[in-house]
């Protein structure tokens, strides 16, 4: 099991940031959330699910209630060796135990996450808002999710930030340009559509896939572009 940091600020596409938890977790990652203020607003917002960052359960987002919940964008998720596969058809064996969310508030400097000497596989922001692109970028850690991306460029860890916006002015390029030079990778939630998309949740899938990729996390989530010949 190995330990992830995801980040969940106020940009569009909090659904983006629900599929990769559920992926996670389907994929025995053990991961460590941690949410912004604006990140609620958000979620209430665009799938109408409301929660207390001060007093958190990460059950509130693996099993969202409501008809205008994510459930009417995303379809099940099955899991297996590989998130995305179905259990029937690989034996017993080779069966992974699911992973496991820890929550950390984000005021809250003594999580591990906020040091080098904790360990981790990576980080991702997801979505990024344009405030948290540029507080990362300028270093200023003035939260638990600032201080957890500087550690991870710090310590020379994959950091992969999905910054949400249209159109990018000068700075928040600008902003990203200094991230990519210092070590993170930007993957902008920008879904491609020669995958032949049929539902929101195809898009959805598109971009979880690649942050997937990234973090080194097996998935099975979309076709890999040369596996099928056209
Ligand atoms: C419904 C809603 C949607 C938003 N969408 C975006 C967005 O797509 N990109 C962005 O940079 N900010 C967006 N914002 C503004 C951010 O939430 C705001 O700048 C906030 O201060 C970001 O704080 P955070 O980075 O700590 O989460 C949105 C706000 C709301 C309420």
């Amino acid at each position: 099991m190995r330990n992830l940091v995801v980040a969940i600020t106020g940009a569009s596409g909090s659904v983006y940031a629900l599929r990769l938890l559920d992926v996670l977790v389907a994929a025995g990652q053990t991961v460590h959330l941690t949410i912004s203020p604006a990140a609620v607003e958000v979620f209430k917002r665009e799938l109408g699910l409301t929660f207390d960052l001060n007093n958190f359960n990460p059950s509130d987002l693996l099993a969202p209630q409501g008809p205008s919940s994510c459930d009417v964008f995303l379809q099940p998720l099955k899991t297996g060796p590989v998130a995305g596969i179905a259990s029937s058809s690989v034996s017993p064996e080779d069966e992974i135990p699911p992973g496991k969310i820890i929550y950390h508030h984000y005021r809250d400097y003594s999580a591990g996450i906020a040091s080098g000497s904790f360990l981790t596989s990576g980080m991702v922001i997801c979505p990024c808002s344009m405030g948290t692109l540029s507080s990362v970028a300028t270093g200023q850690s003035q939260n638990l999710i600032h201080r957890a991306a500087d550690v991870h460029l710090k310590e020379r860890r994959k950091l992969v930030l999905v910054p949400r916006e249209t159109p990018l002015s000068a700075i928040a390029l600008g902003n990203m340009k200094v991230l990519a030079e210092a070590g993170a990778t930007i993957l902008p939630a920008m879904p491609g559509f020669y995958h032949d998309p049929k539902s929101i949740s195809d898009l959805v899938d598109f971009i979880v896939a690649r942050i997937c990729d990234q973090l080194g996390v097996k998935h099975a989530l979309t076709k890999r572009w040369g596996d099928d010949p056209r």
